[in-house]
């Protein structure tokens, strides 16, 4: 596989020309912004203040929160060999821009600091007091929107003027009024909790221009997902926390701030990127009334949120689970159910130790039959980067039980049969969109602006019979080709034009054009947080192509890969740093141990089953 140890080389090999100009783009400060606007379903402000609880405060002890250290010795190594080529090629910006990263600044609390000191209390009520107070109530879950004219609006907060010294500072530290220096944070299991927080800079006072990119993280036994964080733009960030009352128990509520002011946009952001834990606060969540109602089985009219928030929860635990010689984690036996509602079917076939998914619906776990059953005669074009090469070998080695396709490459197109019932045959055709040419990295959506490959496309959509359905994903390689936010608008608008064409040739031709499924772009793990394609630029990517495609009324369902990546991007163990799915193996994994985790990839498989096969 020639990706396998190309994984760095490509991105090193993209030092050409480009270069220069990016850095003149870079000095003329061209930022780009992100926006989610998260919208709490029907939970109207009023009411979350009421439903905000904290219990068992005690404010008479200092917090201290604990660092955890995300990166590997390996990793650093690799780091400085990367800054060290940058130098070279740089020298002159190198010179100015790599000052040492900012220090965690201890900043006092008790000092009043301006305005910003009067959130989060005012919110605080008394669990027991509610308690005796009603019947169950029934609350709403989290849940995520992609802001309307997203693109537009990202090229707005980027070119935001500075001016006031609160908008040039820089941020180096947060302060959680409701949650500093308090001990024993014991939150109540259903609600929506809502906390405001605050960007201060190096002498502690507020920052007031958003675009810095936090992430957010709540884990604990049983539980892992990301909270939603809205940024205001103002230095003022809000994010909220919920879990189910089934999970209640210890948790830890972890902020990192990775990257300042929309720099992890830029192209080259390494040098840039913060990566500082800001809190890490333990939360106990306490079993209260409240309950959610119950989260269904995907249907296909589920699966068309643009932005998910979802999380993992754990169903099985086995603590003497070796890996295998062909490197598997067989756990549970194989038919071992899921727990409804939070999947259906065998979640021992997963292999993740009794994790699994589940978003505003939850996942059917597909038996070998079941996926034959509904995936016969039918032909699916895939079109990405090469995470769906490994997607793809996992659906076949996994779950359709077609064990002699150990690789699929970024090109292929294949006649399977199923090994059990030779009369069900399925087709796929996978082609990569990383670069016009399949041994070459770096282009993206770049790769339609070579006439042959449009035309080696547009082949596989001109006969009697058309793909019936399309699983996208505009992938990594863009993060290392467009260093302008408008010529990445401008790629996904052309890219979706282009495929707006293409269908329009199969309807005249009086055929069924095939079925959009997007899968968004992996939250990219561990060392690769900080690389071009960082979360906080995937994100954004993410948000501009789903923007232009429906503008041309293209995508019929959206698969939120970036949330389901998400919980397991802090460090390398589900993760390579760009994919999730490669293959186990009993060999020395990226982060030093012997194999790897492979089920959030799986789990997207199932995922994509559930989008092709439900009703
Ligand atoms: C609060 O913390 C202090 C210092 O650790 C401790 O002495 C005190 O008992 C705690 N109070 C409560 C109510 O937990
Ligand atoms: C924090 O500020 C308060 C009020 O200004 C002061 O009394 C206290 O000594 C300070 N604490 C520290 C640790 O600096
Ligand atoms: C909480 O409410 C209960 C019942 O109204 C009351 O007895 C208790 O003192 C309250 N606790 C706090 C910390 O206010
Ligand atoms: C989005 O942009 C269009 C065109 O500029 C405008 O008409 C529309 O009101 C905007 N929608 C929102 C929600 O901002
Ligand atoms: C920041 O913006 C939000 C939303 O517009 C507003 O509610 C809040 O008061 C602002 N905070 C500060 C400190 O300006
Ligand atoms: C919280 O983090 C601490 C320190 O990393 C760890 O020891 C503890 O197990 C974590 N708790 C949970 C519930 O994950
Ligand atoms: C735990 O995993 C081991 C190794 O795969 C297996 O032999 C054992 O049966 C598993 N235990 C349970 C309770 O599933
Ligand atoms: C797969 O089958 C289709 C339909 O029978 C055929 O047109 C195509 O050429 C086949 N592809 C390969 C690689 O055999
Ligand atoms: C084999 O597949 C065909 C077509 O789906 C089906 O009709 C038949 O029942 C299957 N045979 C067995 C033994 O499962
Ligand atoms: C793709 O790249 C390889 C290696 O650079 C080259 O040998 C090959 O001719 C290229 N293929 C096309 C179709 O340009």
């Amino acid at each position: 596989m020639p990706e396998k140890s190309a994984n760095f080389w490509w991105v090193m090999r993209s030092n050409n020309p480009k270069v220069q100009w990016w850095f003149k783009l870079l000095t003329m400060g061209i930022f780009l912004g992100i926006l989610i606007v998260w919208e709490i379903d029907s939970v109207s402000m009023g009411s979350f203040s009421r439903d905000f609880i904290l219990l068992k405060v005690n404010s008479s002890e200092k917090f201290s929160p604990a660092f955890k250290d995300f990166i590997f010795t390996n990793i650093i190594q690799y780091y400085q060999y990367w800054v060290n080529t940058y130098q070279k090629l740089n020298q002159d910006f190198a010179g100015k821009n790599l000052a040492p990263k900012v220090k965690r600044q201890s900043i006092n609390f008790t000092k009043n600091q301006g305005n910003t000191a009067a959130f989060g209390l005012e919110m605080v009520t008394n669990l027991s007091h509610k308690e005796s107070a009603s019947r169950p109530r029934v609350l709403r879950w989290i849940s995520a929107e992609l802001e309307a004219n997203y693109s537009l609006n990202l090229l707005t907060n980027l070119l935001a003027p500075g001016g006031e010294p609160c908008r040039e500072s820089r941020t180096v530290d947060v302060r959680i009024p409701a949650l500093d220096g308090r001990d024993n944070i014991e939150l109540s299991t259903g609600d929506i909790h809502e906390f405001v927080f605050h960007a201060l800079d190096d002498s502690g006072k507020p920052h007031c221009l958003g675009g810095d990119y936090f992430e957010t993280d709540i884990a604990g036994e049983t539980w892992k997902s990301r909270p939603p964080i809205k940024d205001l733009g103002n230095g003022t960030y809000q994010f909220f926390l919920q879990v189910h009352p089934d999970f209640s128990g210890d948790y830890n509520l972890t902020i990192i701030l990775l990257f300042r002011h929309y720099e992890g946009l830029r192209f080259w952001p390494e040098r840039f990127a913060f990566d500082k834990v800001m809190r890490v606060i333990p939360v106990k969540f306490s079993k209260s009334s409240i309950e959610l109602p119950e989260i269904s089985q995907c249907k296909k009219s589920d699966l068309v949120r643009d932005v998910w928030s979802g999380r993992w929860t754990r169903h099985a635990k086995n603590d003497s689970c070796p890996i295998s010689n062909d490197g598997r984690y067989r756990c549970q036996e194989p038919k071992f159910s899921c727990q409804k509602p939070w999947c259906d079917g065998p979640l021992g076939s997963l292999e993740s130790n009794g994790w699994v998914y589940s978003t505003h619906c939850s996942f059917k776990m597909f038996s070998n039959e079941e996926a034959w059953n509904c995936l016969k005669d039918r032909w699916i074009f895939w079109w990405g980067d090469s995470n769906h090469c490994d997607t793809v070998r996992n659906m076949l080695n996994f779950i359709l039980d077609v064990n002699d396709i150990k690789e699929v490459p970024r090109r292929v197109d294949l006649n399977i049969s199923n090994p059990r019932n030779s009369s069900q045959t399925i087709r796929f055709t996978n082609i990569f969109n990383g670069h016009p040419n399949e041994t070459d990295n770096n282009q993206g959506l770049n790769s339609l602006k070579d006439a042959d490959y449009r035309e080696f496309l547009k082949r596989y959509f001109s006969g009697d019979v058309v793909p019936d359905t399309i699983i996208m994903n505009s992938g990594l390689h863009d993060a290392l080709h467009w260093s302008d936010i408008r010529c990445f608008i401008e790629g996904a608008n052309y890219a979706a034009s282009f495929w707006a064409e293409v269908f329009n040739g199969v309807r005249q031709r009086g055929l069924i054009p095939p079925e959009v499924i997007y899968r968004t772009t992996v939250a990219a793990g561990g060392y690769a947080r900080i690389l071009g394609f960082n979360p906080n630029k995937m994100e954004a990517f993410n948000g501009i192509v789903l923007d232009n495609f429906k503008a041309y009324d293209l995508v019929d369902h959206v698969i939120d890969d970036f949330d389901m990546t998400y919980p397991w991007h802090y460090d390398n163990r589900g993760n390579d740093g760009v994919h999730y799915g490669r293959a186990p193996a009993k060999l020395k994994w990226r982060d030093g141990q012997i194999g790897h985790q492979y089920f959030v990839d799986l789990m997207l498989a199932h995922v994509l089953l559930n989008a092709l096969c439900s009703k």
